[in-house]
């Protein structure tokens, strides 16, 4: 039996063009990770971290990008848009199915507080066009800005003062809005659009900001220069990177980094490789991903900054802002903004805050905005697919689980970190593992290399295919045991809260919300799958001699 016996039912949506299809995917890679998480991390990390980072992209990124489209275009094939059916086209095995449900759940819990980052991004940009954020900075009160925008709770809500955050449940009603009105108007129409559209405009933004930056005279008074902000990660401290001290840290840092960048190991990047055909490139167009990726990461994330926070304010400021998540994005840029120059040498102050952050929360918000859609995807295509919705309906789910689930990590501290260490860290890792072994080992590595080059306008180094055999998944298992061991036990028994402090009662009560949240949205979808099986929605996998 040929996989042509499965054709796809007529209405199964598929990609416009290839040109669509790239900016689509690259749209789901580029997000806030990109531009917000990237500095924070090398900061974090320091000097030895871009090594790592580009070890764990040849180790582990590259393959797993290769590894997600041939899973999910095999899938897509024999039309089924989400991980359990992928899976269960993998094997016989009955269970695989059941595994797959969390490529559908992670994704959906990392969507939750995404959008809510998103709509931060979308407010920021808004207040820097009315000048509000301008007249803050001049003020010297952009971290109070900050903590005034989320409401009064110390930077998150408190129960007592719902008040204070009218304006970010504003946006974030907006933002919710214009995802789930773009998702109901389907693949083509309303994500790819988005994609031709935003993606170029990004690009532009960013550009533009890191020609000013990059252009910036040096410090008079310190006598900084722009470019040596890029040493404080990028050199390659190797005796720093296999120290027993800093050596864990700094490699699971890349390496995370690498998985939540790429969008890999959530099942986001399998279901937009769903809507391919059978003979689509998979190799060329997956490494094309890759490289936007990496160009609008290292390139432009990595030159913004990281850089124009050196120049202006400093090695120990820098180290400072970093250590908060949302530090260097929200509250060091626009003091930047302020301080650099339009043209010329005069400080631009309140005018640089409005254009300049203008520019800068508008990218992140299409950023966040192409990426968000993409994280929504795989439970609107199992909401349609496996349970039969309209897309319109299906769009209505996806809202309501959001809307529902996103007040806690409003309203209670500690249920971000939670959910961002388990689902958008730790999850990520986990879930690769598990595909990797179900691809290159109970399928087959000859069978998977195959699958990726059935089609493909490139023929990628047979080094690949034994990185990917053994290289990959050792990694990946090394990963798994030093980080559960070393980070998510203690995080798991209430030793150290996900940035490593001690919990305190308040972070308790989120954490344990943000684990019934995870808990209770794996059994929902863990039910529906069986139900789905029930149905019989499986059964065309589980024809006798497909190993096609
Ligand atoms: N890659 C996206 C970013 O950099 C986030 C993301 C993670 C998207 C996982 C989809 C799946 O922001």
């Amino acid at each position: 039996m040929t996989s042509t016996d499965y054709a796809p039912p007529p209405e199964r949506e598929r990609w416009g063009s290839r040109m669509g299809l790239i900016l689509a995917m690259a749209g789901n890679a580029v997000g806030l990770g990109n531009f917000l998480r990237f500095p924070n991390e090398a900061v974090k990390a320091g000097s030895g971290f871009m090594t790592a980072y580009f070890i764990s992209l040849l180790i582990l990124g590259i393959p797993l990008m290769w590894m997600e489209w041939g899973i999910g275009r095999r899938g897509g094939v024999r039309g089924h848009s989400t991980c359990p059916g992928m899976f269960q086209s993998l094997t016989k095995m009955r269970f695989v199915r059941y595994l797959g449900a969390i490529g559908v759940v992670m994704p959906l819990l990392i969507v939750i507080y995404y959008v809510y980052i998103e709509s931060w991004t979308l407010g920021y940009a808004y207040n820097a066009v009315t000048g509000a954020l301008g007249e803050a900075t001049a003020a010297g009160e952009t971290s109070g800005f900050f903590k005034t925008y989320l409401g009064a709770g110390g930077g998150f809500l408190d129960m007592e003062d719902l008040n204070g955050s009218w304006p970010a449940y504003s946006f974030f009603g907006v933002t919710i809005v214009v995802n789930l009105w773009v998702l109901s108007k389907g693949l083509s129409k309303g994500i790819e659009t988005v994609a031709k559209i935003g993606m170029p405009v990004l690009v532009l933004c960013a550009v533009a900001l890191v020609v000013r930056v990059l252009t910036l005279p040096v410090d008079p008074e310190s006598g900084r220069n722009v470019l040596d902000g890029l040493g404080i990660y990028w050199t390659p401290e190797w005796s720093r990177l296999f120290s027993s001290e800093f050596g864990p840290t700094i490699w699971l840092a890349a390496a995370g980094q690498i998985f939540f960048t790429l969008s890999v190991g959530s099942g986001a990047i399998n279901t937009y490789a769903s809507y391919l055909t059978k003979d689509d490139d998979v190799a060329l167009t997956g490494l094309a991903t890759v490289s936007t990726n990496e160009f609008c990461e290292v390139v432009l994330g990595g030159t913004l900054a990281i850089p124009a926070a050196y120049l202006f304010f400093g090695m120990d400021r820098v180290t400072e802002a970093a250590q908060s998540n949302m530090g260097l994005a929200f509250n060091t840029m626009p003091q930047i903004f302020a301080s650099m120059p339009l043209v010329g040498g005069e400080a631009s102050g309140t005018t640089g805050v409005a254009i300049f952050g203008t520019i800068w929360f508008g990218l992140l918000f299409v950023a966040g905005i192409t990426s968000s859609l993409a994280l929504s995807q795989p439970t609107m295509a199992f909401m349609q697919d496996t349970m039969g919705l309209t897309r319109k309906k299906a769009a209505l789910v996806v809202g309501g689980i959001i809307i529902l689930c996103v007040q806690p990590v409003i309203l209670m501290p500690g249920v971000l970190d939670e959910v961002d260490y388990f689902a958008g860290t730790f999850g990520l890792v986990l879930f690769s593992t598990i595909e990797v072994v179900l691809f290159m080992w109970v399928f087959g590595a000859g069978k998977a290399w195959a699958e990726i080059h059935q089609g493909s306008d490139i023929k990628i180094p047979r080094l690949f295919k034994f990185v990917m055999t053994y290289v990959t998944p050792l990694a990946l298992i090394t990963m798994l045991c030093a980080w559960g061991y070393n980070n998510a036990l203690p995080i798991l028994n209430f030793e150290v809260d996900p940035s490593g402090n001690a919990y305190s009662e308040a972070g308790k009560t989120g954490a344990m919300t943000g684990r019934m949240l995870m808990l209770g949205l794996l059994a929902f979808f863990l039910i529906l799958v069986f139900v789905a099986s029930k149905r019989g929605h499986y059964d065309n996998l589980m024809k006798e001699g497909d190993d096609s």
